[in-house]
Parts: C-alpha cells; structure tokens; sequence
C-alpha cells in the first residue's frame, strides 16, 4: 500500500488495508466506522473489517484528502477525488451523511481494460467488438449509456483507445478518470467554485467551449450530467465526428430522453422540439452498458439512433443485444450471448466504401433469436 500512500496515510487506512491490497474487491463501501461493504465479482458482501470509531475514520480520510491537495472538514464535506493509483474516492462527512463518515473507493483493475478483455468477460461478443472498433474508426458520435457502476467509464476508455492514434482527442471531465493512450491527448478537469478562496469555478460547460477553440479532432465528455449536454450535442452536430459521453441512462431510447433533459436545464432559448431534433441527429451510437443480478457487466445494446419521427419519439434501432438463454445451476451466472438483430446500420455503404472487414452477414441474426424477438 506504501506505494500507493504515504506511511501516515497507510496507517490511517490499516483497517482496510487488506481490501485495499485484494485485487479481486473492486469497491469498497464504508457506511460508518462499523460497517463495511464491498464488491467483488460484481456482487456486494458485508466485510468483517471495520474503524475504532468515527473520528478514525475521519481522521484516514482526512489525510487522504490532504494527499491529493484538497481538504474536507466542516466548510468542505464533501471530497470527489482520485488516488495516486487511479482508484476514485468519494466522502460525505456527518452531519449529512447519517450513518456517520460515508466513503466510496472504486478501484479500477491494475491493468488498462482492452476490448480483447470486455470479450473475455463475456460482457460483448468478438463481431460486436469489431464493430465498435470499425464505428469508432469512421467517426460515429457514440454515446456510452448505464446505470451507477455499470461500467461506462471502462466502456469510453476502451473505446477511446481505438481512436486512429492521428487524432487530436480533448478530453473533458470533472474528476480526471479516463486514461487514453494516443499521441495526440489534451485532458481537461473542472474545477469548483470556492467562493471562500476567491476561486472561480470553471465548469464542462465552459471547458467544451474552450476544446471548441482548440482543433479537436474529437472530444470526449466523461460524464454528461448536467446542461453541458447542449454543449457537447452542438459539438456532435458541427463536425466533430467520432465526438463520445457518457450518460446516465437504463436503455438507449432513455440516453436520448436524459440528453434532451439535460439540454432543456441550462438557459436556452431554442425550443424543446429543435432540442429533440438535435439530440437525435448527433447521437448515432448508443452503447448500453448494464449490470446484471448475478454480478456481471455485460453490454446489452449497441442501437443506432436514427433521428426523430413524425410524433416525436426517437427512432433507435438495436444492432447488436444480449440475451439471456439460461443460468448456471452452480454459479448462479447467467448464461446468455450478445447476438444480432437483423438490422443493417444506415451507415453499412460507408464501411464498404471504405473497405472494412465486416461483412452484412454479421447483421444476420440466428433462429432462434429471431423467435425470441418476436415473441
Ligand atoms: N465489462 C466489465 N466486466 C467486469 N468488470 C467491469 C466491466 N466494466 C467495468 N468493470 C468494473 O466495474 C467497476 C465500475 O466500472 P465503471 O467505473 O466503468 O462504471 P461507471 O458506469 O462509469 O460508474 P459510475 O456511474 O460510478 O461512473 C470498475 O471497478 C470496473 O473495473
Ligand atoms: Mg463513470
């Protein structure tokens, strides 16, 4: 742990030093100084570690916002931050947080996830993964979309990765998570106003508008959540193909609606159905992440958006889905493939034109998916 914290850090944290140092927890969820949760395989257990009491507790957290330059005390509650090792920290002191000192530590895998992985996981399969590589490669503006943890920022960061190395990629997030390897990366981080040290904030909002002034080839918003989205569709609308985000969504009609929301959330004078309209014409991609009940993160749709329709609603169209056939008696894993649904992408003449190894064929879907479909 010492090289990840200082030795008066590793001390404050010896409690959970065990589950610091296991690489098979992923997440570790502190309620108080005598309950702790964490998450491994994808499924949460009560741990038997636990702090002395509160003020232990305050203290480790203390000392780790003092390791990454921030403070968190009466005025500052709240911490949002990353670990030296990549792992992301989130803190809510009492009174807010009723339980008593409130802490969220993800840690991300060791090694940088591949697209090679994700397939290994079983959470896409090898023809999806080729045809997210091919879409990121002619530039479809792909919105990556899931619930809490499901997985979207490894999701981005995969796919950031297969970016033609060419690119100029500016990446825009609120707490610097995502680690692209290409030649050509700016990285951007927000930060808060702090009315009490004379700092102004600087928001996404006006770090998309700066990127905009930059010659991005592509840029990248970690996480939309808030009226940055205008920013990021206008930016999706004007050229800057192969632009990506994530969104906080349950399915791809649903990452739609969230970005229509959260356009209409800032000062706009354009009306909500040009909104839709612009929400529909930027987003051309739509990855579907999700976690499922027996632990695992599994892609669950790559859809196209098409656009809107003469009422109004979004036209999604799912090219790739998984589907669930069974479960594990053992396990308890679910047993399930992610397969195509018959539908070619309205952009299938540009990868031909541009003679991409991915043949109509793999749009096929088999038998007895079709059943299932239309059942
Ligand atoms: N396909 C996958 N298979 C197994 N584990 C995964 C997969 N994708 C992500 N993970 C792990 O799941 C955890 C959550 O992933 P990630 O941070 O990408 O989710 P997220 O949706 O961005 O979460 P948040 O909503 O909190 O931002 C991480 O520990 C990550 O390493
Ligand atoms: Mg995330």
């Amino acid at each position: 742990m010492s090289s990840v914290f200082n030795d008066a850090i590793a001390s404050f944290l010896h409690p959970i030093r065990d589950l610091l140092e296991d690489e098979s927890v992923s997440e570790i969820m502190i309620n108080g100084p005598k309950e702790i949760f964490i998450e491994k395989g994808g499924l949460v257990f009560k741990s038997e570690n636990t702090f002395p009491d509160e003020e232990a507790l305050i203290s480790a957290m203390r000392s780790v916002a003092q390791s990454v330059g921030r403070t968190i005390d009466e005025d500052n509650p709240r911490l949002d931050a990353r670990l030296p090792n990549g792992s992301r920290i989130h803190v809510v002191l009492p009174p807010m947080a009723r339980n008593g000192t409130t802490v969220a530590i993800r840690k991300f895998s060791k090694d940088e996830l591949t697209l090679k992985d994700l397939i290994s996981f079983g959470s896409l399969s090898q023809t999806a993964a080729r045809f997210l590589d091919v879409c990121v490669h002619l530039g479809r503006n792909i919105v990556v979309s899931g619930g809490t943890g499901s997985g979207k920022t490894t999701m981005l960061n995969v796919l950031g990765g297969r970016i033609p190395k060419t690119q100029r990629l500016i990446i825009i997030e609120d707490a610097a998570e995502l680690q692209i390897h290409a030649d050509h990366v700016v990285q951007f981080e927000t930060r808060k106003h702090d009315p009490s040290r004379g700092i102004e904030g600087v928001t996404i909002r006006d770090l998309v508008v700066s990127a905009m002034r930059l010659r991005p080839d592509r840029i990248i918003v970690g996480e939309v959540r808030s009226d940055e989205a205008l920013d990021l569709i206008q930016v999706m609308n004007t050229g800057h193909d192969g632009s990506m985000g994530t969104v906080h969504a349950n399915n791809p009609v649903e990452a739609c609606t969230r970005l229509e929301t959260l356009c209409l959330m800032g000062e706009t004078k354009i009306p909500p159905d040009a909104i839709r309209k612009m929400v529909g014409s930027a987003m051309q991609l739509v990855v579907q992440c999700s976690r499922y009940h027996d632990g695992g993160r599994r892609t669950s749709h790559i859809s196209e958006v098409l656009g809107v329709d003469k009422y109004g609603d979004y036209i999604c169209r799912d090219i790739f889905r998984w589907v669930q056939r069974g479960k594990d008696p053992e396990t308890g894993k679910f047993i399930g493939e992610m397969v195509p649904c018959n539908y070619v992408p309205s952009f299938f003449e540009e990868i031909m034109v541009n003679q991409l190894p991915f043949p109509k064929s793999n749009f096929i879907a088999p038998e007895w998916a079709i059943k299932l479909f239309n059942a």
